[in-house]
Formats: structure tokens, C-alpha cells, sequence
């Protein structure tokens, strides 16, 4: 079951996922949270730094899954997810390290499931809110097109769409690695919400083949439909292309 909130603005849409994120760890103090990494999510976390800062927000019992990391690109790379997760979320929120878990898999990992992440994530008990953004051809995570909706956390190809848009952080598109591990799509599913932001008119097809469409794995977006408590942010471009009717019944 999907929710949908459409805002005027990404400020507006991310200021209300930042609330979101702060209630939750207000009332639960050792939360469990699942970050994505992409630019989509970067201004509500920064907004919810500053709400943890500005009221002396005890942050030391949260815990963090990321939902996916480059096979192949070292660590201390700028543009890893374990860099960029330091980055926007383990440093502005004041978090040690230690309660940051990002997924692994050695430089030659074969495609096929990583199970151990799964179940760090089950030992901590669950995902209480996870975090997304979605790319143009729909990916979650980096589950793309044709993933199984059960898939658990594996390592999978980048489609060329997907490469070729993560070049803009590298120096060439032949520099974006071509496997990534990922949580997969049964992974995201366990978790107890999701909330998926996008924002812009480049994300408008993927919004609408996730919403308006049965699901179907060729559109990775759509398996959201199977979940229990899924709620997407959009502003109006990514919006645009999904029938008002359909936005009533949500
Ligand atoms: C990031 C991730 C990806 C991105 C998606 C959108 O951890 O898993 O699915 O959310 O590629 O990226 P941006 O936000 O940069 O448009």
C-alpha cells in the first residue's frame, strides 16, 4: 500500500521527511533506520541535523543500515557510500561510526545473494524507516529492472542508464564501477515503513510506472505496491504524470 504527499518543493517534501525521521527518534530512541545515499535525500538529512542539534537530540542508541555500496571502488573514495554516508549522515548527526552498518562484498563478488547483511539487519531488529530514492528507469536500491521482488540484499549489475547517471559524481562513466551491492527489494520490503522521495520532472515516468501500474519486476519502483506502510514524497514534476484520479484513492 502506497501513500502519496505532493509538495510544492523538494524544501517542503524534505522538511517533512525530516520531521518524519525526528518524531521517530524522539520516540524511539534506539531506532533502526535505513539511508540511501544519491543527492534526493541530502537536504533532509542536513534538516534533520539540525533538528537533532538544536534540541540536544541523544543519538547514541540509533542504528543505520545503508542500502547499497560499490564493489570494486575503495572505501575511503569520496564518492563510496561509506564516504558519503560519513559524510551526510554519520558526522552532521554526531553518530560514532560503529552504528553505521554499510554492505560489503569483496572486489570479486559474483552476482547472487549476501545474506549476512540481512541478518545484521534482522539481529538489530529490523528496519524501522527506510529511506529511498528511486532512479529514471525505476531502480530501488540498486535493484534493477527484472530484480525479484523477493531478492535479498546481492550483489547485482548497474544498468548503462544507471551508470551513465552516476557519472556526474565521477570523472567519467567508465570510472562508476559496474557492480554494486545492494539491500534487495524483499530486503526493503521487511522493513516496518519506507519512505521514497524524488523530486524533478527527470523522475516523473518512473513515479508513474511505480504507482500506476500493477506491480511488476521489470519496473522495480512497483514493488513498493506490496508494501505494508510505504509512503512517496514528491514535489509537482515528479509528480506530473500520475493520474489525479489515482492520487484520490491514495
Ligand atoms: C542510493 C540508491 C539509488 C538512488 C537513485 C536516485 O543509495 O540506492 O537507488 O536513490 O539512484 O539517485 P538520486 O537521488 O541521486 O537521483
Amino acid at each position: 500500500m502506497v501513500k502519496v504527499k505532493i509538495l510544492p518543493d523538494k524544501e517542503n517534501a524534505s522538511a517533512e521527511v525530516a520531521q518524519e525521521l525526528y518524531d521517530l527518534i524522539v520516540e524511539k530512541p534506539d531506532a533502526v533506520i535505513g539511508v540511501a545515499t544519491g543527492s534526493t535525500p541530502e537536504l533532509a538529512y542536513e534538516l534533520l541535523a539540525e533538528k537533532v542539534k538544536a534540541n540536544n537530540i541523544d543519538v547514541s542508541q540509533l542504528q543505520f543500515f545503508a542500502l547499497d555500496e560499490y564493489i570494486n571502488l575503495p572505501w575511503d573514495h569520496p564518492e563510496s557510500y561509506h564516504s558519503v554516508i560519513n559524510r551526510t549522515v554519520t558526522v552532521p548527526l554526531g553518530v560514532d561510526p560503529s552504528q553505521v552498518h554499510v554492505p560489503e562484498a569483496p572486489d570479486d563478488a559474483a552476482e547472487g545473494p549476501v545474506r549476512y547483511y540481512d541478518e545484521q539487519i534482522e539481529a538489530a531488529g529490523g528496519i524501522d524507516v527506510q529511506l529511498l530514492g528511486i532512479g529514471r528507469n525505476g531502480h530501488i536500491g540498486f535493484n534493477e529492472p527484472g530484480t525479484p521482488f523477493d531478492a535479498p540484499t546481492h550483489v547485482g549489475r548497474l544498468t548503462d542508464m544507471t551508470r551513465q547517471d552516476n557519472s556526474r559524481f565521477f570523472d567519467s562513466v567508465e570510472e562508476v564501477p559496474p557492480l554494486a551491492v545492494t539491500q534487495g527489494i524483499g530486503t526493503i520490503l521487511k522493513s516496518r515503513k519506507a519512505i521514497l522521495m524524488a523530486f524533478g520532472d527527470a523522475k516523473a515516468d518512473a513515479i508513474r510506472d511505480s504507482l500506476a501500474q500493477p506491480p511488476a519486476e521489470e519496473r522495480p519502483g512497483s514493488g513498493l505496491q506490496l508494501h505494508s506502510d510505504c509512503i512517496f514524497y514528491l514535489d509537482e514534476a515528479a509528480a506530473a504524470k500520475v493520474d489525479s484520479e489515482l492520487l484520490k484513492v491514495n
